[in-house]
């Protein structure tokens, strides 16, 4: 199959533009795939009502089918003809953070098959806060299942280009609309149990939820990768947001974390390997190695959160064998930069 490529400027919809998210929508509403930008990450999307769509966006992903997909609309009301009820706590969420980065789990209805949930008897669903992905879900019927635009087990793409590399000849059509916003996937919060609780950690925080619902809860297996515990949401089970390189986060006071990367990038040139570095604006210049790449400024950690996936992509790119990376403080939207982080390490951490 042939992927066309589209580009589209968020902030300047045009009639050509318009023209081309027509198509796409329609596109989708054959039963096509069409990944697109959202503020988060770019989406591979298919009719989420189509259990034949869904199916291909599992194969072409190579994710398993037991991983639910997120349901994406661009109407309050039309989640209310996909699930059993609306709790009052999705009508308050929505109100305070939709359009925009938060998904959320409820009791959904046969509108919806199976094959979108993973077999669960819940959906979940955002209302993303992006032009173009909002046009693209009116113009396909306005039910887009669209899970991150990766192979699975890849680190989620941030500009188009990685959409292209992974998904290129098997999907209808690619709509780059520059790099995104965010950069992190959504939060996700679960409304099916007595109190919310967090299932992936992302943008809005647990303290902005917890001042819309009081009560909020995470998911232990998101903060302790010991616990043995199953995780609530299927996808965080897999290993995940892997750069093909070997990658060790080191964590301690700033000057000792320079000098041990800097001696263990020296040990592993002199074994002929090709090492990378994640390092911040403020250590940048500290490190000497094959490849340094400053993910952020410590000072606004959504900087840090926007650059990160890219910057693992970036490393394949060069075909980095083993990576250090600096490590980040774990609350705020630094919880999600951790979670994300370190699952691409595969919680290989050194604590000095
Ligand atoms: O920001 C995002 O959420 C992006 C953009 C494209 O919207 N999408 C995204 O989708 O990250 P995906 O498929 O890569 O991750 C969806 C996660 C998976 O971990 C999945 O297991 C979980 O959401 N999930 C989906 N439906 C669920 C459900 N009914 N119950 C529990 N977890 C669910
Ligand atoms: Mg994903």
């Amino acid at each position: 199959m042939e992927t066309e490529v589209i580009q589209i400027d968020e902030h300047n919809i045009d009639e050509a533009s318009k023209k081309s998210l027509q198509r796409a929508g329609q596109i989708i509403r054959d039963g096509g795939l069409v990944a697109f930008p959202t503020e988060t990450v770019y989406g591979l999307g298919g009719d989420a009502l189509n259990p034949d769509s869904s199916r291909k966006i599992y194969a072409a992903k190579g994710r398993p089918s037991d991983n639910p997909l997120i349901v994406h609309v661009a109407d309050f009301e039309d989640l209310e003809t996909i699930v059993k009820e609306v709790p009052d706590s999705a009508r308050k969420l929505a109100k305070a953070f939709w359009p925009g980065p938060l998904t959320m789990i409820m009791n959904k209805n046969d509108r919806v098959p199976y094959e979108t949930t993973g077999g669960l008897d819940t959906v979940a669903i955002r209302m993303p806060n992006n032009e173009i992905a909002l046009e693209l879900i009116r113009q396909s019927g306005g039910f887009i299942a669209a899970p991150s635009a990766n192979t699975s087990g890849r680190p989620s793409p941030t500009v188009a280009r990685y959409c292209i590399e992974d998904l290129s000849g098997k999907i209808e059509m690619i709509l780059d609309g520059g790099q995104v916003g965010i950069g992190l996937e959504s939060t996700i919060v679960d409304l099916t149990s007595d109190v919310p609780m967090i299932l992936r950690p992302g943008y809005i925080t647990l303290d902005m939820l917890k001042e819309i619902l009081g009560e909020v809860e995470v998911d232990r297996t998101i903060i302790d990768s010991n616990s043995g515990a199953k995780p609530k949401a299927p996808g965080m089970k897999y290993r995940h947001y892997a750069p093909k390189g070997q990658l060790t986060i080191i964590q301690g006071e700033q000057s000792k974390v320079v000098e041990y990367i800097n001696r263990k990038a020296k040990e592993a040139a002199a074994e002929g390997k090709k090492v990378g570095v994640i390092g911040t604006d403020a250590t940048k210049a500290l490190y000497d190695a094959d490849v340094i790449k400053s993910v952020g400024n410590r000072q606004d950690e959504r900087t840090i959160a926007h650059e990160l996936f890219k910057v693992l992509r970036e490393f394949d790119d060069e075909n980095i064998d083993v990576m250090f990376s600096e490590s980040f403080d774990d609350s705020g939207i630094g919880q999600a930069i951790m979670n994300r982080l370190l699952k691409a390490a595969g919680h290989n951490v050194i604590i000095l």
